[in-house]
């Protein structure tokens, strides 16, 4: 069932600024104003308006701001099952439709809740079709994040980019198992070879051949339990959601597929666990990644960037006006910033800018990060190129970020997002869970700048 439609009728629900609450209460029936009166409303938050036979006659929801995305995050929570009639200021009704369908969503793959759902009627296509595509590209993140591992290993990913990919009527190919060595994607296949389930590097190609090329490269460690240099248990618990940065550009490439923008679209996705068996590769190790760099392994656990060198370099083949990635990279991150606000690093200041304005702008917030390049020595290895990981616990999601921009020509316009890609606590429109972060600013920042 639908939890949006167009349709123009329904249970009024008005949802109004607290401060036009006044003016909003003086053009109401003396029946509602004795209502509110009553029950000391106070121009803050829901109220049920009853009917003289005991149905609900109308509902009132202010806030400070309506128009920001998660102000009605929780009102599908709220509202009892039925229909409701949006009546918003025209401004705000993709935010408040937008936070009313994200605010619905729950995982319910092994357990239902059973509850049944409000349903928003907003007498606006427009709106319902952008409200809708956001929140479905949000649920998709939210879903991949959410199924544990052992339902969401590389050949899964492979099977949501394939239908993705068909959906929209984009190519989807894939480099599976040892092809990976034969093709020349070295640490992908030495990060992956361990696991029952093969790595795979996924490749979406999407859009006009002509238009400015837009690729996206997301971590897709379907679970990280650290490799040899194992994870301690509350360090493995939530690493189902190591495939994060993949869930993230899926999300994000629906979202530039549904509204049809115009780019060369690419999205690679290396897929792999990272797991423990006799032949895992092991801290000590030296890889000849794909680009010809050797990497020493100092630890296991590091295995974001390898995986992501591999990819970020086939990336570089077609030449992109812009490289984005997204990672569940580093805990440093999550210790420099907390889980609920993503940093990313850019080689150009004009991307960083407009990336962070637009996370600004649509409640989407995002902290950029130097790319501070006298850490680099710290990533020094006495017998190989580089070191896949610094020596110290100082500053580890800028030698992350560092390691990567290694594998890049210094005038690639690069954006790299270390993310949490998981709420440890429920937030209006965000249950705990898997979360996307960041992608509905880059999404309005790509908007503007591929329209
Ligand atoms: N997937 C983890 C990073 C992570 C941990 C992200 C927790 C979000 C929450 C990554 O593969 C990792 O293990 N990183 C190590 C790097 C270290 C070995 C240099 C880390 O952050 O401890
Ligand atoms: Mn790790
Ligand atoms: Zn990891």
């Amino acid at each position: 069932m639908s939890l949006i439609n167009a349709e123009n009728q329904g249970i009024p629900l008005h949802i109004i600024n607290q401060k036009n609450y006044p003016t909003w209460l003086q053009a109401q029936p003396e029946n509602v104003a004795q209502w509110l009166s009553a029950t000391a409303y106070e121009g803050k938050g829901l109220s049920l308006i009853p009917a003289t036979d005991g149905s609900i006659q109308g509902v009132v929801f202010a806030t400070e701001n309506c128009g920001e995305f998660f102000a009605c995050g929780d009102l599908a929570k709220q509202l009892p099952a039925g229909q409701y009639l949006l009546h918003a200021e025209p401004d705000n009704k993709v935010a408040i439709a937008f936070a009313f369908l994200v605010g619905a969503y729950r995982f319910e793959r092994y357990k239902s809740s059973g509850k049944s759902l409000p349903v928003l009627a907003v007498a606006d296509e427009n709106v319902v079709a952008t409200a809708t595509k956001l929140a479905t590209a949000t649920a998709l993140v939210r879903d991949l994040i959410n199924t544990p591992a052992g339902d969401m290993m590389p050949q899964h990913l492979s099977e949501t980019s394939a239908q993705l990919a068909a959906e929209f009527a984009g190519e989807f190919t894939e480099i599976v198992g040892d092809d990976l060595l034969a093709e020349n994607y070295p640490t992908i296949h030495a990060v992956g070879r361990a696991s029952q389930h093969a790595p795979r590097l996924l490749d979406i190609r999407w859009g006009d051949k002509n238009a400015p090329k837009l690729t996206l490269v997301g971590k897709g460690v379907c679970f990280d339990s650290g490799g040899l240099d194992v994870k301690p248990a509350a360090g493995m618990r939530l690493m189902k959601k190591d495939m994060g940065g993949a869930a993230h550009v899926l999300g994000l490439a629906r979202m530039i597929m549904a509204f049809n923008l115009n780019v060369n679209l690419r999205v690679l996705i290396p897929a792999v666990e990272n797991a423990i068996a006799g032949n895992a590769f092991r801290p000590g190790d030296v890889i000849t990644t794909r680009n010809g760099l050797t990497v020493e392994i100092d630890n296991t656990d590091a295995e974001g960037r390898l995986v992501l060198c591999d990819a970020l370099d086939v990336a570089l083949d077609d030449e992109p006006e812009l490289i984005i990635d997204f990672a569940t990279l580093t805990g440093a991150m999550r210790v420099a910033l907390g889980t609920e606000l993503p940093g990313f690093f850019a080689t150009k200041d004009a991307t960083a800018q407009g990336i962070t304005e637009a996370g600004l702008n649509n409640q989407d917030p995002v902290w950029r990060m130097p790319l501070h390049q006298p850490y680099m020595s710290m990533l020094h290895s006495d017998i190989a190129d580089i070191s896949n990981c610094a020596a110290g616990p100082f500053g580890g999601a800028i030698t992350a970020a560092l390691y990567l921009q290694k594998f890049l020509p210094a005038d690639v316009d690069w954006c790299h997002f270390d993310v949490m890609a998981y709420n440890i606590r429920p937030l209006p429109g965000r249950p705990k869970g898997g979360e996307a972060f960041g992608i509905r600013a880059v999404f309005d920042y790509l908007q503007a700048r591929f329209s």
